[in-house]
């Protein structure tokens, strides 16, 4: 009998599919777009404007798009745990581009624990970056959306549908995000925001598999559903999709861009052994940090 394979569909450019200069005129700003998945999000979003405008977290990052894109991307530091930077981070963009017509809110923080593992400080540190930071974001930002009428985008996760082992912190952060993310588009609605979640799900190339998953990438094409691992491309996609005008009846939603993965619910963690004995599966861990 012959050996069946899956049919692949392949991770798709964002120019082979939706219109150039889309966003013309749009300022984006973005917490956690240094790398990984919100660098991908924020190039996206730059790729389809024109010559000016828009807003990148580190240096580096924001000079490598400026001279990929032509654009302008203004790196400014800021930690979203601390309003004050935040709104400063918002002040230096609005006194550069003048307005804010897109916010993703990316910043994350992870590392794999068990609870046993985890002290209450660790568990502080991620609710803080994800979830209040999620929070300080909005704060800093809903007055420059409602002048545009603009529109959020939330990074979350898939692994809070279910109890995913080692990642109670993240979990929760996320879950808040969520809920987060609907009472904004419930109470900004009538004032023309709109806000959206996307939730990733195994994603090539980013912290979240090469440093927190214990399966390789060929692994994946033998795990998902959609046959092969997620591109920081699919996360691009969606993004550009939930801030156009095409999804301008679409608020309050959560899109999991997985793969499929969440209908699994397989755990990456061999399980129950990796509760029973964490030791089992350190060396694993920390071979990834
Ligand atoms: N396992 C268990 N606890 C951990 C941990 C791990 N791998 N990493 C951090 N912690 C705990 C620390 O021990 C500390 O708790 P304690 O004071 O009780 O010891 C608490 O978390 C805060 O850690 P600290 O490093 O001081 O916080 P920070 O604010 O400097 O950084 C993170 C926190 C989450 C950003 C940091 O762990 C990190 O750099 N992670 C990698 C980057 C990342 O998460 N990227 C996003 C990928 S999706």
């Amino acid at each position: 009998m012959s050996k069946k394979t899956a049919q692949v569909l392949p991770a798709v450019d964002s120019t082979a599919v939706f219109k150039e200069n889309i966003f013309n005129g749009k300022v984006l700003f973005c917490t956690g777009g240094g790398s990984g998945i919100c660098k991908g999000m924020t190039e996206a979003v730059v790729c389809r404007t024109p010559n000016e405008e828009r807003l990148d977290r580190l240096t580096a990052s924001a000079e490598e798009l400026s001279v990929a894109t032509g654009k302008i991307c203004l790196a400014v530091q800021g930690d979203v745990r601390y309003p004050a930077q935040l709104r400063e981070a918002v002040a230096q963009t609005i006194k550069k581009f003048g307005r804010i017509d897109f916010v993703i809110c990316g910043a994350a923080g992870n590392f794999l624990a068990p609870i046993s593992g985890l002290s209450e400080n660790g568990f502080r540190t991620v609710i803080e970056i994800d979830t209040l930071g999620t929070y300080n974001t909005i704060k800093a930002t809903i007055e420059h959306l409602r002048a545009t009428k603009g529109s959020y985008i939330m990074v979350s996760a898939t692994l809070h549908y279910r109890g995913t082992p080692y990642q109670i912190h993240v979990s929760a952060a996320k879950a808040a995000v969520d809920a987060a993310s609907a009472v904004l588009a419930v109470e900004e609605g009538p004032h023309g925001v709109r806000s959206n979640v996307i939730a990733p799900g195994p994603i090539g190339g980013t912290e979240g598999v090469d440093r927190l998953s214990t399966a390789s990438g060929s692994d994946w094409g033998l795990l998902s559903p959609a046959g092969r691992l997620g591109d920081i491309r699919d996360i691009a996609n969606a993004t550009i999709f939930l801030f156009s005008d095409a999804a301008s009846y679409i608020t309050g939603q959560i899109l999991p861009v997985d793969g499929g993965n969440m209908h699994l619910g397989t755990t990456q963690l061999p399980y129950p052994q990796a509760v029973l004995d964490p030791e089992s599966v350190k060396a694993e861990i920390k071979s990834r940090l």
